[in-house]
C-alpha cells in the first residue's frame, strides 16, 4: 500500500474509533450512576438529588465540574474552530440576601486542572501572572455578580466573554428578550432563581451568541451576538465545564443540567425535568419532587395569610422563625416591651443614642435578649413616614449590621427593637484607660475593622438602595458575644433630622467624623461615610478619639497627627501603646494608610467601600503614593474642621 493511504486510513480510524470523539451529551441532572463521572475539583460535589454544587458559602474557595473527556474542537489538519452549542441551567445563591459573591463561568480550556488558579475575581481559572497570556488557550463565558474595576466590568450583574484574560472582550448586563418585545428583561444573577443559558458559536460565520432566560424555551433573540474568531483560542482537543469561586463575599453556585453539542444546536433543558433547590430545602422527604405550581401557590398564600394573622393578633411573643424575619420587622406590643425592660428601669439602661435611650430587655416567653431604643417624637414627621422607613431598614440583613427586629408605638413615642449585643459598644474598649479586660488584641481589632467594612459595603453598594449610615463612629460599632463587630443605628440617621433631640444639629454626624465638605454642602454621600470610616480605622489602631482635647496641639486632630508621622517615616509610632508592641506590623501599617486615604479632604480621592474591602483583604495592594492632600498642607483640614465648632458643640466635646 502507498504510504499516503496508510496515513489517510489512520486518520479515518482515529476519527471513528477514538473514544475521545464525543459529539454531544445531555445531563438532565447529575444523578449517579450515569452522571457521576464528571471531573470535580476544589470543593465541588454532586448533591444527593443530582445537583452539581460548585461552591458553598465558604470564602476564597474554588469549585469546578468538567466533562471527563476532551472534545474535538478542530478537524484534523484544519486551523479553524468548529461550531459548538451548549445549554445549561444554573443558580447563584448568595450567603446574604442581595449580597453577591463571585460568579460562575462556562469554560473551554486545554486543562481541567488550572494550576496556580486563584479564587475571587479570577473565578478559579487564572491568576495575576497568567492573566492575559495567549498560551492560556482559555475561553470562558462569565456570569459575574461583582463589578471588578480592575477588569473594567460594566456592572455587578453581567455576562461577559473572556478570552485568555479576565477582562471581557465583550459583555452585557444580564437579561433576556421575550419574543416580540425589544426591551431587555433584567435578570438578577444572584437571585437564587434557576437561569438557563445558551452559548452558540458558528464556526463558519465566526459569530458567538449568548442567550439567557428564566424558562425552558430558548428566546429567539440572544442577549449577546458578536463576531469573534475562536480559532486561535482553541486547540484540537479541549475540555468543557464550569468553574466558580468565592471571595470575601460568597455565594453557592449550582448547575442543574447541561447539554452540549458539536453537531447541531444543543437541546434546551426542560426546567421541570431537572432537579431544583426547592425540594432539597424541605425537611419532609415525602414531598413530591416536583411541586405543582398551584400547590406551591396555595402553600404561599397560607404562609402569608398566617403571617398577616399573627401580626394582626399583636400578641405574638413566640420565637421568631427565620421565615418571619424575611417579612421584615414585626410589631411588638408596648406592654410586651415594657415587661421585657422591667418598665424601662434605669438599671436596664444600656446607653444614650443620638435619638434616645437604649434599654436591655428579655422577651418573657422566648428568653431572647433584646435592646430597646426609645425615641421620643414630637416631630412633624408622621407615623406613616416613620413606619415606611422602619420597614425599609428592617429589611436590611447582614451579619455585620445590628438587626432591627421590630418596633412599637405608644402615643407620641416610638420604640425600636434590636438584637442585643452582649459586649456593648466599641468606644468603651478604645477609650478605656488601661483596664486590661477591655483592651482588644490586634487580631480582634483587625477582625472588627473587616466586619464593619463589609457591613458598610452592603449598605452602600449591595442592597437595593444606597443606604447612607451618616453617623459612623466607635459608639455605633457594637460587639456581639464573640466580639464580632456590628454596625448599629444605620439608615435611621435620616430620622434624627426630625427628632426632638436638641443637640442634633442640621448636619447629622459626630464631630471628628464629619467630612469637611459636609459642612459646606450639607449633603451626605457615600464618601462622607468613607471619611467617617477612615476616622474609625485610625481610632481603632491608635486607641484614641479623632479629636483629643487633652492631647498636645500637634496631636489634637488624630488624622493630622498620623499623617505627620507617616511623612516622617515613623507611622507605627501612633499604634496604641496598650498593645505593648504585640500586633501585626504589615496589617497595622495598611490600616493606618487606608485610614489616611479615607480621610482625604477631597471626596474624590477617597476610595469606595468596595475598594476598601479589596485592600483590607489584600485582594489588591494599597497604592504606594497615598495622594492625600492636594495642597500638601497637613493642617489644611484643621481650619475647615474648626469651623464646625460652635460653643455648644465644644461644650459637648468636653463632656465626652
Ligand atoms: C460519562 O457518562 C456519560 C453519560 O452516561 C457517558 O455517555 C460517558 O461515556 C461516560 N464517560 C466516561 C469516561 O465514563
Ligand atoms: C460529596 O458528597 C458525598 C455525598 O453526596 C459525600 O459523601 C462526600 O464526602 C462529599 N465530598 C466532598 C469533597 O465534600
Ligand atoms: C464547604 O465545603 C467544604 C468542602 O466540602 C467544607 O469543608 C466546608 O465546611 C463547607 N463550608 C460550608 C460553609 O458549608
Ligand atoms: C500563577 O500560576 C502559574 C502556573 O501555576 C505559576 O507559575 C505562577 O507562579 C502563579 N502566579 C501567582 C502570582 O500565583
Ligand atoms: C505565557 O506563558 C508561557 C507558557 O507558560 C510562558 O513561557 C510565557 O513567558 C508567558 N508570557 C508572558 C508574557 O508572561
Ligand atoms: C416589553 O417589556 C417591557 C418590560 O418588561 C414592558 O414594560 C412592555 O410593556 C413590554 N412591551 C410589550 C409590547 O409587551
Ligand atoms: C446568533 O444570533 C443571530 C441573531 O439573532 C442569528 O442570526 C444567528 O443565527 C445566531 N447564531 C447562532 C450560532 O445561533
Ligand atoms: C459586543 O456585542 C454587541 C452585541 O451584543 C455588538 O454589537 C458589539 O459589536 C460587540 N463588541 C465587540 C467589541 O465585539
Ligand atoms: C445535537 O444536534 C443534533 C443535530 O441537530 C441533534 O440530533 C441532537 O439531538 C443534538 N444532541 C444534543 C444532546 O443536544
Amino acid at each position: 500500500m502507498h504510504p499516503i493511504h496508510h496515513i489517510l486510513l489512520l486518520h479515518l480510524l482515529l476519527l471513528h474509533v477514538s473514544p475521545s470523539i464525543q459529539q454531544s451529551f445531555i445531563y438532565n441532572g447529575f444523578k449517579s450512576p450515569d452522571s457521576t463521572n464528571l471531573t470535580l475539583t476544589g470543593i465541588a460535589n454532586i448533591t444527593g438529588n443530582g445537583i452539581l454544587k460548585l461552591t458553598n458559602v465558604s470564602s476564597h474557595q474554588i469549585g469546578r465540574g468538567f466533562y471527563p473527556d476532551p472534545i474535538r474542537f478542530k478537524n484534523p489538519g484544519s486551523e479553524s474552530a468548529l461550531s459548538f452549542s451548549t445549554a445549561f441551567a444554573f443558580s447563584i445563591v448568595p450567603k446574604y440576601l442581595k449580597l453577591g459573591g463571585h460568579g460562575l463561568a462556562f469554560t473551554i480550556s486545554t486543562t481541567k486542572e488550572f494550576a496556580g488558579a486563584q479564587p475571587s475575581q479570577y473565578l478559579g481559572l487564572l491568576n495575576v501572572t497568567l492573566n492575559g497570556n495567549a498560551s492560556n488557550h482559555l475561553f470562558a463565558v462569565e456570569f459575574d455578580t461583582v463589578q471588578d474595576f480592575e477588569f473594567s466590568d460594566i456592572n455587578d450583574n453581567h455576562v461577559g466573554v473572556d478570552i485568555n484574560r479576565m477582562k471581557s472582550v465583550n459583555s452585557t448586563r444580564a437579561g433576556f428578550f421575550i419574543d416580540g418585545n425589544s426591551t431587555i428583561q433584567d435578570i438578577c444573577l444572584h437571585s437564587g432563581k434557576t437561569i438557563q443559558a445558551w452559548i452558540d458559536y458558528d464556526g463558519v460565520k465566526q459569530q458567538l451568541n449568548v442567550t439567557l432566560s428564566l424558562f425552558s424555551t430558548k428566546p429567539s433573540t440572544p442577549i449577546m451576538s458578536f463576531p469573534v474568531d475562536l480559532s486561535p483560542v482553541f486547540q484540537d482537543f479541549m475540555y468543557v465545564g464550569f468553574s466558580s469561586s468565592t471571595g470575601v463575599l460568597t455565594s453557592s453556585h449550582y448547575v442543574f443540567g447541561w447539554s452540549f453539542n458539536m453537531t447541531g444546536e444543543a437541546e434546551s433543558l426542560d426546567l421541570d425535568l431537572i432537579p431544583s433547590l426547592l425540594p432539597a430545602k424541605k425537611t419532609n422527604k415525602g414531598l413530591a419532587i416536583r411541586f405543582s405550581v398551584s400547590v406551591f401557590l396555595v402553600f404561599l398564600i397560607i404562609i402569608i395569610a398566617g403571617a398577616v394573622y399573627t401580626i394582626k393578633k399583636f400578641k405574638n411573643t413566640e420565637v421568631v422563625e427565620e421565615w418571619e424575619l424575611d417579612l421584615g420587622p414585626r410589631p411588638f406590643s408596648y406592654t410586651e416591651l415594657k415587661d421585657a425592660t422591667k418598665g424601662f428601669h434605669e438599671k436596664h439602661l444600656l446607653g444614650f443614642g443620638g435619638s434616645g435611650k437604649v434599654y436591655k430587655g428579655v422577651l418573657p416567653d422566648s428568653r431572647t435578649q433584646i435592646a430597646v431604643k426609645r425615641i421620643s417624637r414630637k416631630s412633624k414627621q408622621g407615623p406613616k413616614e416613620f413606619m415606611s422607613e422602619v420597614s425599609t431598614i428592617g429589611r436590611l440583613r447582614h451579619r455585620s449590621l445590628v438587626q432591627l427586629l421590630g418596633w412599637s408605638r405608644n402615643k407620641g413615642e416610638f420604640l425600636l427593637v434590636y438584637d442585643f449585643m452582649a459586649n456593648g459598644s466599641l468606644d468603651k474598649y478604645i477609650y478605656s484607660s488601661n483596664n486590661s479586660k477591655l483592651i482588644l488584641s490586634w487580631d480582634q481589632r483587625f477582625k472588627i475593622i473587616n466586619d464593619i467594612s463589609s457591613g458598610l459595603l452592603y449598605l452602600h453598594e449591595e442592597w437595593e438602595q444606597t443606604v447612607l449610615h451618616r453617623d459612623i463612629k466607635a459608639g455605633n460599632v457594637l460587639l456581639d458575644s464573640d466580639l464580632n463587630g456590628r454596625l448599629g443605628d444605620f439608615g435611621l440617621a435620616k430620622l434624627y433630622d426630625h427628632g426632638s433631640n436638641p443637640t442634633t444639629t442640621k448636619v447629622v454626624g459626630t464631630l471628628g467624623y464629619l467630612a469637611p465638605e459636609l459642612t459646606r454642602t450639607g449633603k451626605p454621600t457615600t464618601s462622607s461615610d468613607v471619611y467617617a470610616f477612615g476616622a474609625l480605622l485610625l481610632e481603632v489602631v491608635c486607641g484614641r478619639r479623632p479629636l483629643e482635647l487633652k492631647a498636645s496641639p500637634e496631636e489634637l486632630i488624630l488624622v493630622d497627627w498620623v499623617w505627620d508621622k507617616w511623612r516622617e517615616g515613623c507611622l507605627l509610632e501612633v499604634v496604641d501603646s496598650r498593645l505593648k508592641g504585640k500586633y501585626n506590623e504589615v496589617e497595622a501599617a495598611m490600616v493606618l494608610k487606608l485610614g489616611l486615604m479615607c480621610s482625604s479632604d477631597e471626596p474624590s480621592m477617597r476610595p469606595s467601600l468596595r475598594q476598601v474591602v479589596r485592600y483590607l483583604t489584600r485582594e489588591v495592594p494599597l497604592p504606594e503614593s497615598l495622594g492625600l492632600r492636594c495642597d500638601g498642607g497637613a493642617k489644611g483640614g484643621l481650619v475647615v474642621k474648626i469651623d464646625v465648632f460652635t460653643p455648644s458643640s465644644l461644650e459637648k466635646m468636653k463632656s465626652w
